[in-house]
């Protein structure tokens, strides 16, 4: 299980109200007692915080806020002490336009550095060279006046894109994988990573059909042609062939693609690429059996021989589970999370089950917001800090903290939740607990048995154990009998907590069913 900090809001050890490496150090007692595997850190490098730390502005040092390189060596041996694994994030799209490569690159047309960005000529009439939008909305293209040219930025205009197809820019990227590598990171997840190589024509993307007014302006266009292009692959099995040779190292990509092309970031036996493209098929599918059915049995289907499967459930892009699913079908979430084949991915605050944090206007700081603020889209309610405990700004921080807490944070906190036993945070830790005893719930078969009537059922099987996870979705008592079902022999967890299996599940109740042997 990887568990996902976002660093500026876990906790804050010198009083400027947001968080840093110090104060992750001081709760690595917490992550190690939630039993989870590796820590994935969101950036953690010098940025001008444009969009708070995925604009880089050295790759190889620690940004002031959140401490120096001496700090983070410390926390790197405190996490390997606990037996932990420590992931960096590796932003490999874009960089801050601070950083010094940028701040060369636009210093003009001749300069040593011009190539590592992409640069264009206007297009007639001086508009941008193709209708590419960014992310954040509005065009990718940005006009530099002093040198006459446009330049490329998939997100932010303060985050313009490398060029990864100049050979430079490829080995100075290598060079920061080998700077955090030599010092003992265990891996890392990569940013965006589908998005690293363009068409090299840069023709327009065709219009979505698809597209409604209500959506982001980002999905006006199918991005066919800014993302997915065959030489990142190539990119990404240098990357794996990179960390490989450090020996046990990690790479998870980011990779927002149907199943087909997504399975392909996997790489082949001879060339493989990431361990693991990050599936976010969770957070994006309707919280519904069927359809969690189908996207479950599909997701395994598309994997290529020897492709582990990996399962996300939030993070520091995505609305709150809680939000959105509500408290009850949070249990539900977690029960699945941690009883699907694969890696599971856990966004900190999600195991306290924090839901909507409204935030007021003079607070928010997401420049998704700020680009496109109609819609709702931004992120800092999933960003705000973690509540640890009662007492002020809930441990987090000596100071008013950067973005406002839960509004619930005096009751759902860390210890308010460590002293009951029926609390989100302990079945968290049950479910942990239980996965590492069963490898039937981490690495045995799954078979689907049945997702219909809002209930959720599969069986996962390794040599001899067969357990049985029964999940209703809704909050109606649902009959759930299986061929076998009469073999339950214990129930290992429940989010009701309660005793025997009847072959009904109550509402918002879920089980995980040790079954007898069959014949
Ligand atoms: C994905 C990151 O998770 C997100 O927070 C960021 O805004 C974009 N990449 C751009 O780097």
């Amino acid at each position: 299980m990887i568990y996902q900090i976002y660093p500026r809001s876990f906790q804050d050890s010198n009083g400027d109200g947001i968080g840093d490496l110090a104060g992750i150090e001081a709760r690595l007692d917490y992550i190690s007692r939630l039993g989870v595997d590796a820590i994935w850190l969101s950036p953690i490098f010098p940025s001008p915080m444009a969009d708070f730390g995925y604009d880089v502005a050295d790759y190889c040092s620690i940004e002031p806020i959140f401490g120096d390189l001496a700090q983070f060596d410390r926390l790197l041996a405190a996490v390997h002490a606990r037996g932990l694994k420590l992931l960096l994030d590796f932003v490999p799209n874009h960089t801050s336009d601070r950083h010094p490569w940028f701040v060369e690159s636009r210093s003009s047309r001749q300069a040593p550095k011009r190539d590592w960005y992409i640069w264009r000529d206007a297009a007639p009439g001086g508009r941008p060279p193709n209708n590419w939008i960014s992310d954040f909305g509005g065009s990718s293209w940005e006009w530099d006046e002093e040198t006459e040219q446009y330049y490329l930025h998939a997100f932010l205009k303060e985050q313009p894109d490398l060029n990864w197809r100049n050979p430079e820019v490829r080995e100075a990227m290598s060079d920061v994988l080998r700077f955090w590598l030599d010092r003992g990171v265990d891996g890392f997840r990569i940013d965006v990573l589908w998005h690293i190589v363009k068409h090299q024509a840069f023709p327009d993307n065709p219009l979505n059909p698809h597209w409604t007014a209500d959506t982001r302006e980002r999905d006006k266009l199918l991005q066919v042609h800014s993302t997915d292009q065959p030489e990142a692959h190539t990119y990404s099995s240098d990357m794996r062939r990179l960390a490989d040779s450090y020996g046990d190292r990690v790479l998870v990509g980011e990779i927002f693609l149907p199943n087909e092309r997504h399975a392909r970031w996997y790489g082949t036996p001879e060339h493989p690429q990431v361990h693991m493209p990050f599936n976010f098929q969770l957070i994006e599918s309707a919280w519904d059996a069927a359809v969690l059915g189908r996207v479950i049995t599909e997701y395994e289907a598309s994997l290529p021989a020897g492709g582990w499967p990996n399962w996300v459930l939030g993070s520091h892009d995505a609305p709150r589970i809680a939000a959105r699913i509500g408290e009850a079908q949070a249990r539900i979430a977690a029960m699945l999370l941690l009883t699907l084949r694969g890696t599971p991915t856990l966004y900190q605050g999600d195991e306290l089950g924090i839901g909507e944090v409204p935030i007021p206007d003079d607070r928010m700081r997401d420049p998704q917001h700020f680009r496109e603020p109609e819609r709702g889209i931004g992120r800092d309610r999933s960003r705000t800090p973690m509540p640890w405990d009662k007492s002020a700004n809930a441990g987090f921080s000596t100071a008013e903290p950067w973005l406002p807490l839960n509004p619930d944070w005096p009751q759902r906190n860390v210890s308010e939740q460590e002293a009951d036993a029926r609390s989100l945070l302990q079945f968290y830790r049950q479910l942990l607990g239980l996965r590492r005893e069963h490898l039937a719930l981490s690495i045995g078969s799954f078979e689907l048995i049945h997702s219909i009537n809002d209930t959720l059922v599969f069986r996962r099987t390794y040599e001899g154990e067969e357990l049985v996870v029964a999940l209703n979705l809704g909050s109606e008592p649902r009959l759930c009998e299986f061929p076998g079902w009469e073999r339950t022999d214990a129930v290992l967890a429940s989010v009701l907590g309660a005793g025997m299996f009847t072959g009904t599940l109550q509402p918002d109740e879920g089980l995980i069913l040790q079954l007898r042997p069959g014949h």
